[in-house]
C-alpha cells in the first residue's frame, strides 16, 4: 500500500529503508535511536562516525547491518519549544530528505518513526500531520511504499473532536440495532399472545393445498398437473446452456470500475493514488475482467470516485460485498461517506485509530 499506518517496533519492522530519528552527532542516544542502534549492531556506529554528524532536517544514509533492511537513513528532527521557531518546517525537510535520500538510493519501501514525539517534544497530532502530508506530497509524483511506525498506544489517542463524532455515530448505530431487536423481540412476544395456533395452522394447510406446487431451482419437485401450463422462471433458466447463463451476469467489479472511473472524468492515476492503491495491483485489476479485490481495496475505489452510500454498496456487491452496521469497519467507512469525506489518508487515520484494517491493499 502506498502508505500506511502501522503499530510496530520499527527495528522489528521490514523495509528497503528504516528511518533513525536522531542527534546531530549521529552518535547514537535513546529512544529510537537507541533501538537501532542495539539492533543494528557496532558496525552502525563505525559508520556514523565517519559521516560528521547532521544538520536539523537533513539526512543522511548508511548500510542497515544487524537491522536487516538495506539502508537506515538518519534524519534529525527539531527540537519542539513552541511552534513558533520554525519546527514544522524543519520536520518538513526531515521527511523530503529522507523520501528524497531513498528514492536516490532506489528504495521501494521505507518506514518512518514518528520523528521528534519523543525525547524532542512535538506534539505527536502535529507530528503525525506534518508525516501524513509529507508522504501524500511524495506520493503525488513517486512511487513508494511508505510506512508510518507508530509505537506507543498514546501517540493514536481518539479523544480528539473528529474521533468524537466517529465513536458517537458508531455508538448510535448499535443503539439502534439494540433497539430494533427489543422491538423485534416485543412484537413476537405480543403476536404470540393473540396467536391462535391450532386455526392458524388450519388456514396455512388450506392455503397450501391450493397452491400449484412449484419446482425447486434445478426443477427436482414434482410437476403438479394443472390444466393451466406452469410457466416460472426457473424453466428458461432449465433451457438456458450454461454459457448463456453465465453470460447474463452483472458486470463485474472490474468492468464496473473502469467504467466508473470513465465516467468520472478521471484518469487511472488519478484513480488509483487517491485509492491508495499501486500501480501493480491497479493494473492487475484492470487486466483482469474477473478480479476479485478485497473489501478494503474495493471501499478505496469507491472514495477515490467519491461514490455516495446507494453507489458505494453497488460496486462493493460486484465483488461480493456489502456495508453494514455491525462493523466498527463498515461504519468508519459509513460515517466520512455520509459527511462527504473522501480524502483516503484521513479515513485510514480514523481507521487506523479505531485499530481497523486501513483502506487501499493489504
Ligand atoms: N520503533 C518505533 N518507534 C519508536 C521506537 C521503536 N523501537 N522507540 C521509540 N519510538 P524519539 P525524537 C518512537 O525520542 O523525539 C534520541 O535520544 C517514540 O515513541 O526516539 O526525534 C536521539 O538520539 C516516538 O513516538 O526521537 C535524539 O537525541 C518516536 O519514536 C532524540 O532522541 C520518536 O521518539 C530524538 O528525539
Amino acid at each position: 500500500m502506498p502508505f500506511c499506518l502501522v503499530r510496530a517496533d520499527i527495528t522489528k519492522f521490514s523495509a528497503d529503508a528504516i528511518v533513525n530519528a536522531a542527534n546531530s552527532s549521529l552518535l547514537g542516544g535513546g529512544g529510537v535511536d537507541g533501538a537501532i542502534h542495539r539492533a543494528a549492531g557496532p558496525e552502525l556506529l563505525a559508520e556514523c562516525r565517519l559521516l560528521g554528524g547532521c544538520e536539523t532536517g537533513q539526512a543522511k544514509a548508511t548500510k542497515g547491518y544487524g537491522l536487516g533492511c538495506k539502508h537506515i537513513i538518519h534524519t534529525v528532527g527539531p527540537v519542539w519549544e513552541d511552534g513558533e521557531q520554525g519546527e514544522r518546517e524543519l520536520l518538513q525537510s526531515c521527511y523530503r530528505n529522507s523520501l528524497a535520500l531513498a528514492e536516490s538510493l532506489g528504495c521501494k519501501s521505507i518506514a518512518f518513526p514518528l520523528i521528534s514525539a519523543g525525547v524532542y517534544g512535538y506534539p505527536k497530532r502535529e507530528a503525525i500531520e506534518v508525516a501524513e502530508s509529507e508522504a501524500r506530497r511524495f506520493l503525488e509524483d513517486h512511487e513508494m511504499d511508505i510506512t508510518l511506525v507508530i509505537f506507543d498506544k498514546d501517540s493514536f489517542e481518539i479523544s480528539y473532536e473528529r474521533f468524537e463524532g466517529i465513536r458517537q455515530f458508531i455508538d448510535d448505530a448499535y443503539a439502534k440495532i439494540r433497539e430494533d431487536k427489543e422491538r423485534g423481540r416485543r412484537e413476537m412476544m405480543g403476536s404470540a399472545a393473540c396467536f391462535n395456533a391450532p386455526a392458524a395452522a388450519a388456514a396455512v394447510l388450506k392455503d397450501e393445498e391450493a397452491k400449484p406446487k412449484k419446482k425447486g431451482l434445478f426443477g427436482q419437485a414434482k410437476k403438479t398437473e394443472s390444466a393451466v401450463p406452469d410457466f416460472d422462471a426457473c424453466d428458461v433458466a432449465e433451457e438456458c446452456a450454461a454459457e448463456d447463463y453465465f453470460s447474463m451476469r452483472d458486470e463485474s467489479f472490474s468492468q464496473a470500475l473502469l467504467r466508473l472511473i470513465d465516467e468520472r472524468g478521471m484518469t487511472d492515476v488519478e484513480a488509483y493514488k487517491r485509492a491508495n492503491i499501486d500501480r501493480k495491483l491497479f493494473s492487475k485489476i484492470r487486466s483482469d475482467v474477473h478480479y476479485k479485490p478485497k473489501k478494503q481495496t474495493a471501499v478505496a475505489f469507491a472514495v477515490a470516485l467519491k461514490l455516495d452510500i446507494r453507489e458505494t454498496e453497488d460496486l462493493l456487491s460486484k465483488a461480493g460485498y456489502a456495508l453494514s452496521n455491525s462493523l466498527d469497519f463498515d461504519l468508519i467507512v459509513k460515517y466520512h461517506i455520509v459527511h462527504g469525506i473522501y480524502d483516503i489518508f484521513e479515513i485510514n487515520d480514523a481507521l487506523f485509530r479505531f485499530d481497523q484494517t486501513l483502506l487501499g491493499q493489504n
